[in-house]
């Protein structure tokens, strides 16, 4: 697979690995000091690891906010921790296999916490278990909480449940709107998560392409109202944070309500988004082709904050795949659609989603997915074996591709998506732009950075750049990451607000 990273990534794991004071959060939760202060003593340790993308990454950061109040301070180390959550992902059956073998080290290690006289609560939230539900409990009976992406916010309550009752399952859709029960993060909890933040826009999906669970496990597509949004992102700014990516299993399908109730696209709410000072950067991640309307593209050319990137999955360079897949587009409807985002931005940097042996996939239409790879130019792509997925057309396809064809394809497809990637990361030697630095590099005194097509860059620069923009020359490519140098003899040239 090729290595490369952006938002969206759907094959990463993800470890929520930040610990941060939930004393702040506490003592505001509770409305006198001695039964704060009691709470402190017996503060419970949490454990999430996220499994997917970066929406359970997103999920996972709200369910730790949630907890905060009832006394759960998070860890990173899983054998130190009262509560564990796996946030997991059913895209791929290799997806949801890698949570039950995490699922048999978790019982191991409540095993010994039990052995040594301390209760462990282990729950698994996410697609495998709005999928699999109670099955989960018979298959791992050290399971004590199964929830589904809808349920999060009632998390308090099942835990509850769970100690109450011995097991507690919940892979409802309940009719409420779980942001709005969902605790908000502290400025300490946003600003030790960095500069650059994930926003949930929009949940779901109403496409049933014939490969995908999502429509099954994520239920029907819904958008957060425009207000919410704004006030949400409103007070990541005000803590600090400088980038923005909207996401969504279809984020381009965004119709939530403005301020007078009626809907409006995605491209009005990133022109709203752009208006909320400190902001500097936006992105937004994962959009389908049909939903890539006028004003959204016109967005490219109209909103200098807009960065020049974007993850436009395709799938297949195929029309006799698309067709079977149900993509509702065609190769030439991609080309057209990467054509005119590129007349409004010509440096876009285009990324991309691919699946290889999907049902009937000859030599011939996998050799149009090759052709398309190198028309387009993408900088950078995932590809996957096609996974058939239980309860979805595809998997119920007659003429399912073998094993050794779909993994020799898959590897003739990775070496041309790391042509592509290596021949992007080489066009941009010895061009200037701008690099928000988010994080200390593994050397001393280098800061990394991302550029505005989301490479990252690694920077010889001052720590007192951390959180802000500056100008960087590259000065080397390599194959999934750029070096550079401040721009000027030494002088940063400063961009933007500082955190
Ligand atoms: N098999 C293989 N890949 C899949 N994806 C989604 N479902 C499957 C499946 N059943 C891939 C698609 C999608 C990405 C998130 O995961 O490429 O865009
Ligand atoms: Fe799955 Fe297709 Fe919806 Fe993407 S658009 S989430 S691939 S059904």
């Amino acid at each position: 697979m090729s290595q490369f990273s952006f938002a969206g990534n759907p094959a990463k794991t993800v470890e929520i690995a930040w610990t941060r004071p939930v004393w702040s959060k506490l003592s505001s939760g509770y409305k006198d000091l001695d039964a704060a202060k009691s709470r402190m003593k017996d503060a419970r340790k949490l454990y999430i690891k996220s499994f997917g993308c970066q929406m359970n990454v997103y999920d996972s950061r709200r369910m730790a906010d949630t907890l905060a109040p009832e006394g759960y301070a998070e860890t990173e180390a899983a054998d130190d921790a009262d509560l564990i959550i796996l946030n997991t992902c059913h895209i791929r059956e290799k997806a949801a296999e890698k949570v039950y073998s995490e699922l048999g080290r978790m019982r191991r290690l409540k095993a010994a916490a039990g052995a040594a006289g301390r209760r462990v609560t282990i729950a698994v939230a996410g697609c495998v278990a709005q999928a699999e539900g109670e099955e989960i409990v018979r298959r791992a009976p050290a399971v004590d909480l199964v929830f589904g992406p809808q349920s999060y916010h009632r998390l308090p309550d099942l835990l509850a449940r769970a100690a109450r009752d011995g097991k507690a399952v919940d892979t409802e859709f309940p009719p409420d709107d779980k942001f709005d029960h969902l605790a908000a993060p502290t400025s300490a909890a946003i600003r030790a998560r960095g500069v650059a933040a994930f926003v949930t826009v929009q949940e779901g999906c109403d496409k049933f392409c014939t490969f995908c669970v999502v429509p099954y496990t994520r239920g029907a597509e819904v958008s957060r109202p425009v207000g919410k949004i704004v006030a949400e992102i409103e007070r990541l700014a005000d803590a600090g944070v400088r980038e923005i990516t909207l996401i969504g299993q279809n984020v381009n399908a965004y119709h939530g309500a403005g301020p007078d109730g009626r809907p409006r696209s995605l491209a009005a709410l990133l022109e709203r988004v752009s208006r909320i000072g400190g902001i500097e950067r936006l992105r937004y991640t994962t959009s389908h082709p049909r939903d890539m309307d006028d004003a959204l593209i016109a967005a490219h050319r109209e909103l200098p904050k807009l960065m020049p990137q974007l993850h436009l999955p395709v799938q297949s360079g195929s029309d006799r795949i698309l067709a079977a897949m149900n993509r509702r587009h065609t190769r030439a409807d991609y080309l057209d659609i990467v054509a005119r985002l590129r007349a409004v931005r010509p440096d876009l940097a285009l990324t991309s989603d691919f699946i290889v042996g999907f049902p009937g996939e000859s030599e011939g239409d996998f050799a149009d997915t090759l052709s398309l790879v190198r028309e387009v130019g993408f900088s950078g792509a995932f590809s996957f074996k096609y996974s058939p997925r239980p309860g979805t057309p595809g998997a119920a396809l007659q003429e399912q591709i073998d094993e050794e064809i779909k993994s020799e394809r898959l590897q003739r497809l990775q070496a041309e998506i790391d042509r592509g990637q290596a021949a992007f990361n080489g066009s941009c030697l010895g061009r200037t732009f701008d690099v928000l630095f988010e994080k200390t590099g593994r050397h001393a005194g280098q800061l990394v950075g991302r550029s505005p097509y989301l490479q990252p860059v690694q920077v010889t620069a001052p720590a007192a750049l951390l959180g802000r923009i500056a100008s960087v020359t590259i000065t080397e490519a390599a194959s999934n990451s750029l070096f550079g140098a401040l721009a000027g003899a030494g002088e940063p040239a400063l961009a933007g607000a500082g955190a």
